[in-house]
């Protein structure tokens, strides 16, 4: 794909003109590559643009789902005000580990809190805990798990609130309907949820660049 190339050289452009170096970033990356979890954050326009979106929202009670190493969580946590809190659910014991000494690292410390175990099994405590509703939610964890993660995201949400859904292209396997790929299955039955939920109302914008070809649903609850 000949366009790779392009896209991503536009990404870096628009990363020098519009986001300001950031040595905090930069160690957040290199401390995740060192410890070798997946470079499947979201780039930092994609950053940039959950930043904004929480901005422009007044958002103040996050929920993300999938923290890896905490690159997104501190983009969020930094659009906050002081008394706003991210609270993100990560499964893997050692991607929690390596987010926490990054948020501490970013002085996000105090506006984020990674809550480690399966979503679907931590997901029904924050009820209990008092910190529910939600401002914004940014769903970015296993993808066959998206169509739970919408129902709960739909329980767990201020009227108002913004839903964010992250890899919702795939490189443009989601249009695939034979797709044997259970992440794409994943996504594609979030969006037959979506389509069938008066309760919300979404668009979709495909991304390229740094990351290649993929997409975040966006979705406001009514
Ligand atoms: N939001 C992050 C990227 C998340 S990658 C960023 O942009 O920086 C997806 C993360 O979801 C991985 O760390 C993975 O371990 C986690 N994950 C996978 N299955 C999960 C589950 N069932 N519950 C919680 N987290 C899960
Ligand atoms: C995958 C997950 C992500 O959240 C992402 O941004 C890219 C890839 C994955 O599971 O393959
Ligand atoms: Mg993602």
């Amino acid at each position: 794909m000949g366009n790779d190339l392009i896209w991503s050289e536009m990404d870096e452009y628009f990363i020098d003109k519009l986001i300001p170096f950031d040595s905090t970033l930069q160690h957040v990356l290199r401390t995740n590559k060192e410890a070798t979890i997946p470079e499947i954050d979201v780039s930092p326009t994609q950053g940039k643009l959950l930043y904004l979106l929480a901005k422009i929202s007044g958002a103040r009670n996050v929920l993300e789902i999938g923290t890896l190493g905490g690159y997104s969580s501190i983009w969020l946590a930094r659009a906050l005000p002081e008394t706003g809190k991210v609270y993100t659910l990560e499964v893997e014991q050692e991607h929690a580990k390596i987010a926490e000494q990054n948020i501490r690292h970013a002085g996000c410390q105090n506006k984020v809190e990674v809550i480690v175990g399966k979503a679907l099994d931590t997901l029904p405590d924050l009820k209990e805990k008092g910190v529910t509703p939600f401002d914004l939610i940014f769903i970015d964890a296993d993808k066959p798990n998206n169509p739970h993660y919408l129902k709960w995201a739909l329980k767990l949400a201020k009227s108002g609130a913004l839903i964010i859904a992250d890899n919702v292209v795939r490189n443009g396997e989601v249009i695939d309907e034979k797709s044997k790929d259970e992440r794409v299955q994943g996504i594609r039955q979030f969006m037959d949820l979506l389509a069938n939920e008066p309760r919300i109302e979404s668009t979709a914008i495909q991304t390229v660049g740094t990351k290649g070809y993929d997409g975040f649903v966006i979705s406001v609850v009514k």
